[in-house]
């Protein structure tokens, strides 16, 4: 098969939702559809299930599952999809926000009773910020939940979405009896005593057919009609350039558990999802089908066993072929590796390939080259933009239980921070270390992780600090800057990119910062130009 040809046949992307609304349901069953697995249960679902967060070998259990379930690969309609896995769990947003990095598209998981929950704005905002191309998928039809229109009305409204709706359900709960299908322009109905088989997809050419009473009830049939009528006046019609661009959102409907309308939110995936996509880099603009090989790390997995201490690098491959012991530029280490078992992963296992194209990820043995964000060419120098910092929500001094190891801590520091467990901040004042995290649980996992691989202690102290701002003066020699600088020097720090940070110790002093310099610009995320 032709490189091009190759990269066409290729969709990746992530699956993004608030626990529980189906997410890991949802993967299951495309493997099952791409024959990727033979039997539900399969894919281990790798959140950490609540009130969890003190257990720390389920921290363990999760971290080991999430290597397996980091990509999944499989193969449908001869199209290669790759489905790169996002941690559920808030305390792991930032591992999310990085995979997005990594997608060329997404599916949004929404719970029908639940409507849109947290979780799901902050992701679609992330996704939004990126254009990133969304397709929505309302889970659990089987059960009772909103009015169909009324959350449509909801994810417009909370999510800034545009949607269309391409299927529809007929009935809701018990009385769930199936989905018209808008974009094929059939029914599938359920049935069954226990309502989880599907009969035959029947066509419905006509929906003013008598056929269609037959099928579901007049009763049903005329509000089906009604509705359908509605939908057609109200969405825009689906566009598939708006879809590409961001600007429209699919939506479908179905019940992840029933199999039910999984097969049809995964047709339309393939025929209208993107191939990879090009990848703006600090330098230019990089297109897939370019002949020379680039890509970039966006995610790096520690392995946990203290015997065998190499870290997996997970590299998005951008442009060109990426190959078995060929030499590579690191470009931010001006260095050239070679790889000798480069990792590709199927639903079940993983593999070492000889060739891999632009979609596809591979996993890179690493003793401690790569941190996120990082590039690699056949030679050129090109940074991929992208791979932002966001505010953590909670921070925390680090301090050296065992003066004796202070090099092991501040390796292990500076390690686990390339991998993008947590962010460092050293204060400007009197260069005290300082943790932030998404959430509590990574205090924990830094804790446990020094003193387990690197024979390092610490000790935490909490700070109080509301929000990290990235600062972006107007221009850095003004008497303001200098100003806000002096005033303020307590609450400075840099970041790892020794960019300059304001830890504000509350939403009202940032708010009153603000407007006391403001030719000052507060970011809360790294990535502002
Ligand atoms: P997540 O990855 O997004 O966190 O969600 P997950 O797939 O684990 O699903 C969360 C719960 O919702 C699971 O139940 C799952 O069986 C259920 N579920 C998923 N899809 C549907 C659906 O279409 N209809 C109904 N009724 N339930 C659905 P659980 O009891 O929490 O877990 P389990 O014990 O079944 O694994």
């Amino acid at each position: 098969m032709s490189f091009i040809s190759e990269i066409n046949r290729r969709r990746t992307f992530g699956i993004i939702s608030h626990p529980d609304a189906g997410k890991t349901t949802l993967t299951e069953k495309l493997l099952l559809f791409g024959g990727a697995i033979n039997e539900a249960g399969a894919v281990k679902s790798n959140k950490i299930k609540k009130g969890a967060t003190s257990d720390f070998m389920e921290i363990e259990r999760q971290r080991g599952i999430s290597v397996s379930t980091s990509v999944l690969a499989f193969e449908y309609n001869g199209i290669k999809i790759n489905i790169l896995d996002t941690p559920g769990h808030k305390d792991f947003a930032e591992d999310t926000f990085r995979t997005l990095t990594a997608v060329d598209s997404v599916i949004v998981v929404i719970d029908v009773a639940k409507g849109v929950e947290e979780q799901t704005e902050k992701l679609v905002e992330v996704c939004r910020m990126r254009n990133i191309p969304i397709i929505v998928f309302i889970n659990k039809l089987d059960r009772e939940g909103k009015d169909a229109f009324d959350l449509l009305d909801e994810i417009e409204q909370k999510l800034g979405l545009r949607v269309t709706p391409l299927s529809f359900p007929i009935g809701m709960g018990y009385d769930f009896k199936g989905i018209y299908n808008i974009w094929e322009q059939n029914i599938n109905l359920f049935s069954g005593v226990s309502r989880k088989n599907i009969e035959d997809t029947i066509e419905v050419s006509d929906l003013a057919s008598e056929e269609l009473n037959t099928l579901i009830g007049e009763t049903s049939a005329n509000t089906l009609r009604e509705e359908l009528e509605l939908v057609e006046g109200i969405y825009p019609k689906f566009n598939r350039d708006d879809y590409l661009n961001g600007d429209l959102q699919p939506v479908f409907f179905g019940s992840a558990l029933n199999n039910f309308g999984v097969r049809e939110l995964l047709d339309c995936f393939v025929e209208i999802a993107p191939k990879p996509r090009p990848k703006q880099s600090e330098e230019r603009l990089v297109k897939p089908e370019e002949d020379k090989f680039t890509g970039f790390v966006f995610k790096i997995h520690a392995n946990m066993d203290p015997n065998h201490r190499n870290r997996l690098a997970f590299i998005k491959i951008v442009s060109g072929e990426f190959r078995r012991n060929t030499p590579y530029l690191h470009v931010r280490q001006n260095k050239k590796l070679k790889f000798s078992s480069p990792n590709a992963f199927f639903a079940e296992k993983k593999e070492i390939v000889d060739i891999s194209y632009p979609g596809d990820i591979v996993g890179l043995q690493d003793t401690g080259n790569f941190k996120i964000g990082d590039t690699l060419t056949e030679g050129e120098i090109i940074n991929y933009k992208g791979v932002p910092s966001f505010s953590p929500e909670h921070f925390r001094y680090i301090n050296n239980a065992d003066p004796l190891k202070s090099k092991q801590l501040n390796k292990g520091i500076d390690q686990l921070m390339d991998e993008g467990v947590a962010q460092l901040f050293t204060l400007d004042l009197n260069g005290r270390k300082v943790i932030g995290t998404v959430g509590a649980l990574q205090y924990e996992v830094i804790q446990y992780r020094l003193e387990h691989e690197y024979s390092a202690k610490c000790t935490y102290e909490n700070l109080n600090v509301h929000k990290a701002c990235w600062v972006e003066p107007e221009d850095d020699k003004n008497e303001e800057f200098n100003n806000f600088k002096r005033v303020k020097q307590r609450f400075l720090a840099k970041d790892k990119q020794n960019q300059l940070v304001f830890l504000a110790d509350s939403a009202f002093s940032l708010q009153l910062t603000e407007q006391k310099y403001p030719s000052i610009k507060f970011h809360l995320t790294s990535e502002f130009n």
